[in-house]
């Protein structure tokens, strides 16, 4: 599993751990006893897991997360070359104040954000992003009410 900080955004993968910080893969952050952001050193309650579907070419489809209704759903636009479309979700995500997709974001195969789109409740749970430098990349949608969704694309020709 992958856990943000909501403070910073510093990403924690248990299945590498953070040798930096003598912690060994396999690790919850919930089980390490004193665990604190690594890079801006706050709170383990500042932490969100970020649930993540992974598409390759051999499984390019959505179908084993279908029932979350917050997994980015992404689309190369054929009349755009290098340019994806995302929406979260089919039907679209709820758009009100009290529950709306806040930001929708891009990030490089590091999970370095490379662009950051934000929402309000009178937009749709949908966007663009050019696409065409990137191999691997992953999209992610923050809910106010249910956290961090991630797709995850391991080659970009899907
Ligand atoms: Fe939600």
């Amino acid at each position: 599993m992958k856990y943000t900080c909501t403070q910073c955004r510093y990403i924690y993968d248990e299945s590498f751990g953070d040798t930096g910080e003598g912690i060994e893969a396999g690790k919850n952050i919930y089980e390490i006893e004193g665990f604190s952001c690594p890079n801006c050193h706050g709170s383990v309650d500042d932490f969100q897991e970020i649930m993540e579907v992974v598409l390759t070419a051999d499984n390019p489809d959505y179908l084993s997360m279908i029932e979350s209704e917050h997994i980015p759903i992404i689309h190369h636009l054929e009349n755009k070359p290098g340019t994806i479309e995302v929406l979260v979700w089919d039907p679209p995500h709820s758009m009100f104040p009290e529950h709306y997709i806040g930001q929708i974001s891009l990030h490089d195969e590091d999970w370095d954000m490379i662009e950051e789109k934000t929402l309000s409740c009178d937009d749709d749970p949908v966007t663009q992003f050019d696409i065409s430098d990137l191999e691997t990349f992953t999209v992610r949608a923050k809910c106010n009410q249910h956290g961090i969704w991630s797709t995850h694309i391991l080659e970009n020709n899907l």
